[in-house]
């Protein structure tokens, strides 16, 4: 059976823990691909070289040529700037906006089938981007934030009531950053409602230390933001795709008409499986995280004109 190939834009740190992550499940072949010559080639021979410790028979190549990239399976975007302490993610958009054009420009003309999964930031303006420049159908072009997003709030629900992270379970929609949704009625611990286990005080701290997630991390790091979640989360998007394991998660999705918005990236819950996004999932939501919703759109929109795209 031939493997799968991932291509990974950017070597850096989200880029570098990717790569790993994939590697060590034997997901597929890797190129790992970066600007900066030297620095892709450099990890990926370092992660070669790990892989007989692990036991893992994939290959891994580091590049500056995107012809090495040909025929990719999926393509995971990563490339552009991180933020420092003081920024918002919002402060990344017209660099990472010419840098993630760019990169998508060079890798559809290799891998015109691929699904691209995008991370760079502003995660759901730079998704879109993607797709107006990729020209690729809907279902082949996502972005990365929820995952991480709710992740974050499981670990601090599971923190909070000293019980197993693979017992919590979150839902977090909207986009990724200030109009972010966590939704904790929609949160369980092995199907106890998070809402009979913590009071609404300590629900609510917790639905604060999520939003402010990232910023918790750029604040230790100070030269840069999360890698190690992140990276997870992209994983296991990767293998819901590769593995057509139809996995229900929260994915920046491209709206048209679900939940009354049409033309946006927001993060919902979808079907990811072997056709991508294979369908979102539309959830009765309450007035006010309508409301929530509907200030991820302006935020999106309101990026996307600044991009004049
Ligand atoms: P980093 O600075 O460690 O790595 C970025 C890499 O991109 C660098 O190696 C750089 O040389 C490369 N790069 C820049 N321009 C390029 C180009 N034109 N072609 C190819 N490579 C290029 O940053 P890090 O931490 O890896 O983050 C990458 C991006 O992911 C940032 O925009 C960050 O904000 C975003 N991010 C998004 C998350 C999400 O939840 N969606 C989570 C974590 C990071
Ligand atoms: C985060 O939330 C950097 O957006 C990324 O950590």
């Amino acid at each position: 059976m031939k493997r799968k190939k991932i291509t990974i834009i950017g070597a850096g740190n989200v880029g570098a823990a990717c790569a790993h992550w994939l590697v060590v499940r034997e997901l597929g072949d890797i190129v790992l691909f970066d600007a900066i010559d030297g620095l892709a080639q450099g990890k990926a021979l370092d992660l070669f070289e790990a892989t007989p410790v692990d036991g893992c028979d994939v290959s891994i190549v580091g590049t500056t040529n995107y012809k090495e990239t040909a025929n990719s399976d999926i393509v995971i975007i990563a490339a552009g700037l991180a933020r420092k302490p003081g920024m918002s993610r919002d402060d990344l958009l017209e660099q990472n906006g010419s840098i993630v054009s760019f990169v998508t420009q060079q890798v559809v003309k290799y891998s015109p089938d691929a699904f691209l999964l995008v991370v760079t930031n502003p995660l759901d303006a730079m998704t879109y981007v993607v797709k107006q420049v990729s020209g690729f159908p809907k279902n082949r072009v996502m972005g990365m934030a929820g995952m991480l997003d709710t992740a974050r709030m499981r670990s601090f629900i599971a923190l909070e009531l000293q019980v197993s992270v693979e017992d919590v379970s979150a839902l977090v929609l909207g986009g990724h950053g200030l109009s972010m949704l966590p939704l904790a009625r929609y949160s369980t611990v092995s199907g106890i409602p998070l809402t009979a286990l913590m009071s609404p005080e300590k629900i609510d701290a917790i639905i604060e230390r999520t939003r402010n997630g990232g910023a918790e991390i750029v604040s230790f790091l100070k030269t840069g933001s999360a890698f190690y979640a992140p990276a997870a989360a992209v994983g296991r998007m990767v293998e819901a795709i590769l593995k057509d394991k139809k996995r229900i998660l929260p994915v920046a999705a491209l709206l048209e008409g679900e939940y009354g918005i049409s033309g946006c990236y927001v993060g919902v819950p979808v079907k990811l499986g072997g056709q991508g996004v294979e369908e979102i999932i539309e959830l009765d939501l309450l007035p006010e995280e309508l409301a929530a919703f509907e200030k991820s759109q302006q935020s999106f929109r309101s990026l996307i004109k600044r991009l004049k795209i």
